[in-house]
């Protein structure tokens, strides 16, 4: 299979006014073409700094990539001037985040937005095979009635179909990587499942590398080909999702197995919860970030 994405050795780090964060530590791992890769841990273990530091979306005063790269196609990410990456926003790598409302402009008509990221990532379209593709996508992410919905401004539909149209607006750019951060977090569970199962047919349909990235293993399962667990800011295991669920070797992940409900498992088996907290980002931890909470 081909690389499309290789991070190596990333380190990211904030700096506020108290105090110094190593949000991401050593981290590296390789999307190839057409994958689904899932970066699974949980809340505050550094997934949307990693995330964020491949877009160049982090904080421009406040944090420092203190090491390593990132190559898109053989670019290194992190080289580039913040115009020469924003060609690469969008369009070579999209990004869906957690909060629609946060992104889509509140003031303009959804299916207009869809248009307007269409038409600057197609520059040589008319206005009328921009409309088309705009119904397309909508159709595609499957909004009913997208003639209509067209015309609705944000506020005017609910959680899950905000989410469907910031889906729509970053397949809008075509992009050749699709970022999904906890895309769903704020769902419920059918429409989570709902929208993860359209983003597979999406990916299969349109040839992408999805990186999804989620706080909840059970999600991921049926979804991606690999899995990544970080915990206190680094990668504490990767391996193909059913290797993952039948022979985890971290004992962060056998202790995040352990927390999930499987449909594998007897009723009677009970959920073990993860016992103690991750690691304050302040604490500086030497060797393994599990090292204080684990059994072993
Ligand atoms: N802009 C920021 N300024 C300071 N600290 C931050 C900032 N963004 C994230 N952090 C810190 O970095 C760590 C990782 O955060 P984050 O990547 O958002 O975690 P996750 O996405 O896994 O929940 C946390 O300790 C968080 O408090
Ligand atoms: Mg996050």
């Amino acid at each position: 299979m081909k690389e499309i994405l290789k991070v190596s050795h990333l380190s990211v780090k904030f700096s506020t006014l108290r105090q110094e964060i190593e949000a991401v530590k050593d981290v590296s791992f390789s999307l190839f073409k057409n994958e689904a890769l899932a970066i699974v841990g949980e809340s505050g273990c550094g997934k949307s700094a990693l995330v964020k530091a491949i877009m160049g979306l982090n904080p421009k005063d406040t944090s420092q990539v203190t090491s390593g790269e990132i190559c898109y196609k053989n670019t290194n990410l992190l080289e580039l001037s913040e115009e020469e990456l924003r060609s690469y926003r969008g369009g070579e790598i999209g990004m869906i985040f957690q909060d629609p409302m946060a992104s889509l402009n509140p003031t303009m008509k959804v299916g207009k937005q869809i248009e307007e990221s269409y038409i600057l990532h197609h520059p040589h379209t008319t206005k009328a095979e921009a409309y088309e593709q705009v119904l397309y996508l909508l159709h595609l992410v499957e909004i009913p009635d997208p003639e209509n919905r067209y015309h609705l401004y944000p506020f005017e539909l609910s959680g899950g179909m905000r989410q469907r149209i910031m889906i729509a607006l970053s397949l809008a750019a075509n992009p050749h990587v699709l970022i999904a951060d906890e895309p769903t977090t704020s769902l419920d569970v059918t429409i989570q499942s709902q929208i993860l199962e359209q983003l597979k047919a999406l990916q299969k349909k349109m040839g992408m590398s999805i990186i999804f990235i989620t706080h909840n293993l059970s999600l991921v399962a049926g979804f991606c080909s690999r899995i990544i667990v970080m915990y206190g800011g680094a990668i504490v295991e990767s391996a193909p999702t059913d290797v993952l669920f039948n022979n985890p070797k971290h004992p962060y992940t056998r202790k995040l197995l352990a927390s999930i409900p499987r449909i594998d498992q007897r009723k009677t088996d009970k959920l073990t919860p993860i016992e103690g907290h991750p690691p304050s980002p302040r604490e500086k931890i030497n060797g393994c970030p599990f090292h204080p909470q684990c059994p072993f």
